[in-house]
């Protein structure tokens, strides 16, 4: 059995100019990141590198479109490294960036085996994805019509390198939904059927870092959030390795349609269906994980002085410190309409088996259509 896979070796600077040195980055990189990061946090390292700015190419997460678009521009540069410096739309193109005869995304996904040459660096500068550790790359296959994960060993990357200047900037938005995936890596990864004592070090610990900084939040105001800027940034590595190992599950197959339909960020679209798969796991199966997860969520909120040692629903209480974080809003507020969930819930079960299998209790297509609709 396996226990525990951890690829990327793990560094961390303090800034970017002490990266670049260590490093020594130079005309062979290629550096895909953001405008708005470059000009303030890279540009004065001055590395003769080229740059490709993701959001030339369109907004929000990564699509074939996009995907196609990049590798286009790429093919026309001389770059022996990839280094990714962003959130995760820009780590999940750099993965297939830097794969052999990139050269259009369906094609890739057809391949039978995946192979990267190039090196691949990773600087994540948000608190969420943890793919600076995992070995897949999400596209909206907008052929498709929903989210898909491109998964092999070459996409693990060499280095994955944590500098925690980068989150200084972070919009708040992107804050709450990039840290509430991580804790639902966390989650998904402790609940699922091939957790291991190791990953399960991995989930207690990027769980305990984020009730923490949540609870602080909650009790003194955003404004204390930035102190706790690297243990998000170490959370969400942990919950990466976490989930990297042991699998996520049933909330981040059931947020992918309705977030490839109406363009909801990734962890606000998971943050719509945690506690309910959570409610539905507890019902259909109480005893096992779930109810040792739901005492580790009590015991850490009320060491945390968030919830009293009254408080007996672990899962509600998470709700209440969530809704201080980022406000919970119904699918319908993102323009749903009532056939959604009957198809949500079939596209679901179609293309979701990868993480499906992941989940703590089965769940039918029916049972998966009832969340939906409780999210209405
Ligand atoms: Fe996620």
């Amino acid at each position: 059995m396996k226990e525990l896979l951890v690829v990327p070796q793990i560094d961390s600077f303090r800034t970017f100019k002490e990266f670049a040195d260590e490093f020594e980055l130079g005309p062979a990189d290629l550096i895909l990141t953001n405008e708005y990061l470059y000009d303030p946090l890279m540009k004065d390292a001055d590395t003769g590198s080229s740059f490709i700015f993701q959001e030339k190419f369109g907004g929000g997460e990564p699509s074939d479109i996009m995907v196609d678009e990049i590798l286009e521009q790429a093919s026309k540069l001389d770059f022996n490294r990839v280094i990714a410096v962003g959130g995760g739309t820009v780590i999940d193109i750099a993965k297939i960036l830097s794969l052999d005869e990139a050269t259009d995304v369906d094609s890739l996904y057809d391949r039978d085996q995946l192979t990267r040459s190039r090196k691949l660096v990773i600087l994540p500068t948000t608190c969420g994805t943890g793919s600076e550790v995992t070995n897949i790359a999400i596209v909206n296959r907008t052929r498709k019509g929903t989210k898909m994960g491109l998964v092999s060993p070459a996409m693990y990357a060499d280095h994955a390198v944590l500098v925690p200047e980068f989150m200084k900037s972070l919009p708040w938005n992107v804050f709450a939904t990039s840290s509430i995936d991580a804790l639902i890596h966390a989650i998904e990864s402790y609940l699922s059927p091939n957790a291991t004592e190791f990953t399960e070090l991995f989930s207690e610990a990027a769980i305990d870092k984020i009730l923490r900084g949540y609870s602080r939040i909650a009790k003194d105001g955003r404004q204390v959030r930035s102190e706790d800027d690297e243990e998000y940034l170490k959370a969400a590595t942990g919950a990466g390795i976490a989930f990297g190992n042991a699998g996520c599950a049933a909330v981040h197959a059931i947020s992918y349609a309705f977030g490839a339909k109406y363009h909801v960020p990734h962890g606000e679209s998971n943050y719509q269906f945690l506690t309910e798969v959570l409610k539905e796991y507890r019902m259909k199966k109480p005893g096992g994980t779930i109810a040792e997860l739901e005492k580790l969520i009590l015991d850490t909120l009320v060491k945390y002085e968030f919830a009293s040692e009254e408080e007996s629903d672990g899962f509600t209480a998470l709700e209440g410190l969530l809704s201080e974080i980022l406000e919970l809003k119904p699918m319908g507020a993102y323009g749903a309409v009532p056939e959604d969930p009957e198809d949500f819930a079939a596209s679901t079960v179609a293309n979701q088996q990868r993480l499906l299998k992941n989940n703590y209790v089965p769940l039918t297509e029916e049972e998966i259509e009832t969340i939906y609709k409780n999210r209405m």
